[in-house]
């Protein structure tokens, strides 16, 4: 596969700026693009002068910083050939982390389980499991408990829903896949949030959609913007509850006037029930009847059940389900029994657990205040993720670099498209206060030697 320079080139976005000389951003940035994977394994590199002229700069730059990726085993080269990506064997010894069997994990966004809760879910459920042994077991649709107390979940937050409103998936994520792949085209665009979550992004990209990016202002959305991108595209995918990265919360007043001209929209509100400060927001499909909903247990109970759900019109699932027996055949049922119990205990909004989210929220922005003065965060209202903002592109280097002291995070680039928000860095406060304190400590320390100039080799951590 080849990669054109301007492929890398929107890719890349602003590599130019930032301290050090520009080969070594260059070949920084293009390293991290292809440990994030997109420069894919294998693929053949645009030639150094197509880059250069794609980049604007010499072709010297472009070709020390290829140089140096040869050196550090991210590129191959052949006589009269296209550099193509490949990954280093083996770390070199004095790269591999001296904090690696201590790292704090802050690349990830997801609570631990709750222990007793989840016992007590599954001891009822396996007494139930029996009344499932006459059947087979395979359910495109989900178990009718479960349908029942999703249904019964937007039926409290005044949302009439029956259960044939409703289709389980295995979590969110498989939730979103099966709609891009039943709903979208390859070429179709796909209107998003810019930042948004991930692993939307490669979903649209995978389906081969083309992205409409919608810049969220710190205030929120922007109706009018939102409005006139939504004429082009075919499908909208909005997280319009405590949207992770940013933790923003789409205010009543937008929500009841948003018309977007779109065949479909997509709303993903997997955080609702983590409300910090105030009620949980009322459901998108409450103004907007035709929104197709994806929820999930995952962030309010544990993402180790992977239970999620569809809630769209009975025709939408019909489509839905034909189209799922290519990746898996339904959901497991203890799973789906325990998560039945969970929400019908209304186990998805404990008060325990909320009160330890807003005490770890404040943990992670006292400590930003004291060891990264020079950072600036919004105070989410819910869910479970801060937005943080350096004065400094540095996002992509900070994540490189901080495994070298203990710390894993996750850059600003991966929750955009064309090498955006190299500002940015996601902070989840799904950890106790002290680990907090302790993780955003060691960033600090890794902010300062970035500045004295260190460079990192590290592989970017999964994110959720
Ligand atoms: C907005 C959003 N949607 C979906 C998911 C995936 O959820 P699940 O674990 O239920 O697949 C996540 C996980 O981080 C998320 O933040």
């Amino acid at each position: 596969m080849k990669v054109s320079a301007h492929a890398v080139a929107r890719m890349l976005g602003t590599w130019q700026e930032g301290p050090g000389p520009a080969h070594q951003r260059l070949s920084d940035r293009l390293r991290l693009l292809v440990l994030d994977g997109r420069l894919p394994l294998g693929s053949a590199q645009p030639s150094e002068r197509d880059l250069a002229t794609a980049l604007s700069t010499s072709r010297t730059t472009v070709s020390a910083a290829y140089r140096t990726l040869v050196d550090q085993g991210y590129l191959a080269t052949r006589a009269r050939a296209r550099a193509t990506v490949r990954l280093p064997d083996d770390p070199p010894p004095e790269r591999r982390s001296t904090a690696d069997h201590a790292a704090i994990d802050l690349s990830f966004a997801a609570p631990p389980a709750p222990v007793e809760i989840l016992h007590t879910a599954f001891a009822t459920a396996l007494e139930q499991l029996p009344r499932h042994f006459e059947r087979h077991g395979y359910d495109r649709y989900g178990i009718a408990e479960l349908r029942e107390a999703v249904a019964g979940w937007y039926r409290r937050r005044s949302l009439p829903t029956a259960p044939d409103h409703i289709l389980i998936t295995n979590g969110a994520q498989h939730a979103l896949a099966l709609l891009a792949r039943t709903l979208l085209s390859p070429r179709d665009r796909v209107l998003i949030d810019h930042p948004t979550y991930p692993h939307a992004i490669s979903t649209f990209t995978e389906a081969r959609a083309r992205l409409l990016a919608v810049a969220l202002t710190p205030s929120g959305w922007d109706t009018a913007q939102l409005q006139d991108v939504a004429r082009s595209a075919q499908l909208a995918y909005l997280i319009p509850d405590f949207h992770n990265p940013t933790g923003l919360c789409m205010p009543t007043s937008i929500r009841a006037g948003l018309r977007l001209a779109c065949p479909t929209v997509v709303v993903d509100e997997t955080m609702t029930d983590l409300a910090l400060d105030g009620a949980s927001p009322e459901p998108f499909a409450l103004h907007m009847p035709t929104a197709i909903s994806i929820g999930s247990v995952s962030k309010s109970i544990w993402g180790g059940l992977r239970i999620g759900w569809i809630r769209a019109a009975p025709s939408v699932l019909e489509r839905v389900q034909h189209n799922r027996h290519t990746t898996d055949l339904g959901t497991p049922v203890v799973e789906q029994l325990a998560a039945a119990v969970l929400l019908n205990e209304h186990q998805t909004q404990r008060h325990g657990t909320l009160q330890q989210l807003r005490s770890q929220r404040d943990a992670l922005q006292k400590a930003l205040t004291e060891h990264l003065p020079e950072v600036q965060a919004l105070r989410p209202t819910g869910g479970i993720t801060l937005w943080a903002t350096f004065p400094q592109p540095i996002s992509s280097r900070l994540a490189a670099i901080a495994p070298d002291h203990g710390v894993t995070i996750a850059a600003g680039p991966r929750f955009g498209i064309g090498g955006a928000f190299e500002r940015n860095i996601r902070l989840p406060y799904t950890l106790p206060p002290g680990q907090l304190a302790e993780a955003i400590d060691r960033l600090a320390q890794a902010r300062r030697a970035l500045t004295r100039g260190a460079t990192g080799s590290h592989t970017p951590a999964p994110v959720a």
